[in-house]
């Protein structure tokens, strides 16, 4: 286990010894590894209200470098906001960038005017205050800007939070529920930074087509972190707030992943899995059983795409080091979970199909083909001379007009705008929809908001019963497709809609979006 991390980590300082300046990034230093940071907790005052602030600042992610960040009341990410169910709160968002922003509850079920989509935009020096009534069950769920075509540069920067639900029904469980102890946040980023330390982000067409890929892990903000917990179960929150990126995560020593929740709260009963894939926006809480006190990594073992197999992807890479050393570990894993509701046996008719579209993927493919994309090894090492290809054309490409960008994706066809028709969609009705893509392989993790979903056919096949939990974000890759349960039951009238759209932030502000009227 520990030779993995060291290895795994040399496999990092690897990439810096055959990197062009702008990949630079990739040195991580084998001796000091920080703390994972844990972030703070924030809950409502005696008003009521939790007052979050968008702001800039600076962080230390290379050695001797500073970065310009973006933070929500601090350097980077934002504080975890805790809420009850049956709770009412007021968010209060103040922009004290010069650039507008929003803020969407990602995973909320809450009408569409105070969801914080892209027309809810809070310009710089004002506050948006947003009363949200919390009436669904316990949950890990996140917040982030979603202003249109900005959002992937915003969250790129560092705007992004969790936002966890409790219920009384979760507490009854005797889960591990002691906030960064046994009940650790991780929220999995990749980041590319260059030379000026600087974060790396444009939308040009390698971006566009493949979605951002980084060559820096960071967890919480922090480069391979240690974790010191509880001796005894432990829950991980887990996070995939990465632009593009998805993982398969794992332990460094085979041991299991017990799922008991996915994107909306918990799952019927536990799920043991060896590998777990994670995408652009989903959320999994995992039990891992640490009860023998040694140590372990959890693991990103490479995926099978050949642009998230660039270094240090392209082998096991440790993303975080567990160190269960501390006492008493009080939770465990319990039988039964939630009682979910039984999925009816006769579904409503398809109303809706959602097709991600791309129009620039054959040139943004074919530039990476000739690059040797296709020709990277499936194991082992990338070849160094594919990699500096690869890498040259997200780094070194030009950014696209707007109106290309814009232009380039779509849902049915259709680039997103703000002045597009919602389509409408009843309220309090029990709905199925299609989710599906064009021609291209991509992965699209699908997010509709307003609501938590049930996958009810995913891929001509079964549900994995780690997905048949509720979702509200859904992948689709390699002409795959799925269709969802979803029942909206809050109003979102045509100037506050909700948005469906692929989570690979890179499509989103590139027009792989719609939005649609509940009422
Ligand atoms: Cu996490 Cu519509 O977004
Ligand atoms: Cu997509």
């Amino acid at each position: 286990m520990a030779r993995l991390t060291r290895r795994s980590i040399l496999a990092a300082s690897a990439a810096l010894v055959l990197a062009d300046p702008i990949r630079l990034s990739a040195h991580v230093s084998g001796t000091e590894r920080p703390a994972l940071p844990i972030p703070p907790e924030i809950r409502a005052d005696a008003n009521g209200q939790i007052s979050l602030t968008a702001q800039s600042g600076h962080m230390t992610f290379l050695p001797g470098t500073s970065t310009p960040t973006l933070g929500i009341n601090g350097n980077y990410l934002g504080p975890t906001v805790r809420v009850r169910r049956g709770d009412n709160v007021t968010m209060s968002v103040a922009n004290a960038l010069d650039q507008d922003i929003t803020m969407h509850w990602h995973g909320a079920i809450v009408p569409g005017d105070v969801d914080g989509g892209p027309h809810s935009v809070i310009t710089p020096g004002s506050t948006w205050r947003a009363p949200l009534e919390i009436a669904q069950p316990a949950a890990t769920i996140w917040y982030h800007p979603h202003v249109y075509p900005t959002t992937a540069e915003l969250v790129v920067r560092g705007l992004a939070g969790l936002f966890l639900i409790d219920d009384d029904e979760s507490d009854q469980l005797g889960l591990p529920s002691r906030y960064g102890i046994d009940d650790i946040p991780l929220v999995l980023q990749d980041r590319r930074f260059q030379p000026d330390g600087q974060i790396f982000h444009r939308m040009n067409l390698t971006a566009i087509t493949t979605g951002y890929f980084g060559d820096v892990m960071l967890v919480n903000g922090a480069r391979a972190p240690i974790a010191r917990t509880a001796q005894g179960w432990l829950r991980f929150r887990i996070l995939d707030g990465s632009n593009a990126r998805n993982y398969n995560l794992a332990a460094s020593d085979g041991r299991s992943l017990y799922v008991i929740a996915s994107d909306g709260g918990l799952l019927d009963a536990p799920v043991e899995l060896k590998v777990l894939p994670i995408h652009a926006g989903e959320r999994f809480e995992v039990l891992v059983d640490a009860r023998d006190g040694t140590p372990f990594d959890l693991i990103a073992e490479p995926v099978d795409q050949p642009i998230m197999r660039l270094p240090p992807f392209d082998e096991t890479l440790s993303i975080v080091s567990i160190v269960p050393e501390l006492s008493g570990g009080y939770g465990g894993l319990p039988d039964q979970l939630a009682a979910l509701p039984a999925i009816p046996t006769s579904l409503p008719a398809v109303s809706q199909d959602l097709v991600a579209t791309m129009s620039m993927d054959q040139q943004g493919m074919a530039a990476l083909r000739n690059a040797g994309l296709m020709g990277m090894s499936q194991d082992g090492p990338a070849d160094p001379n594919v990699v500096e290809r690869v890498v040259s054309l997200f780094t070194d490409g030009p950014a696209l007009s707007e109106q290309t960008q814009l232009a380039a994706n779509g849902i049915n066809g259709v680039p997103f705008s703000l002045q597009m028709t919602p389509f409408p969609v009843p309220r309090g009705q029990p709905l199925r929809w299609s989710i599906s893509e064009g021609s291209d392989q991509m992965a699209h993790p699908i997010h509709i908001h307003g609501c938590q979903f049930r996958v009810v056919r995913y891929n001509d096949g079964s549900v994995p019963a780690y997905l048949a939990g509720w979702k509200d974000t859904v992948n689709i890759e390699s002409a795959g497709s799925a269709e969802v349960l979803v029942t909206f039951p809050f109003a979102a009238p045509a100037n506050f809609p909700y948005m469906a759209h692929c989570h690979v932030l890179e499509h989103e502000d590139s027009g792989m979006m719609t939005q649609f009227s509940v009422s």
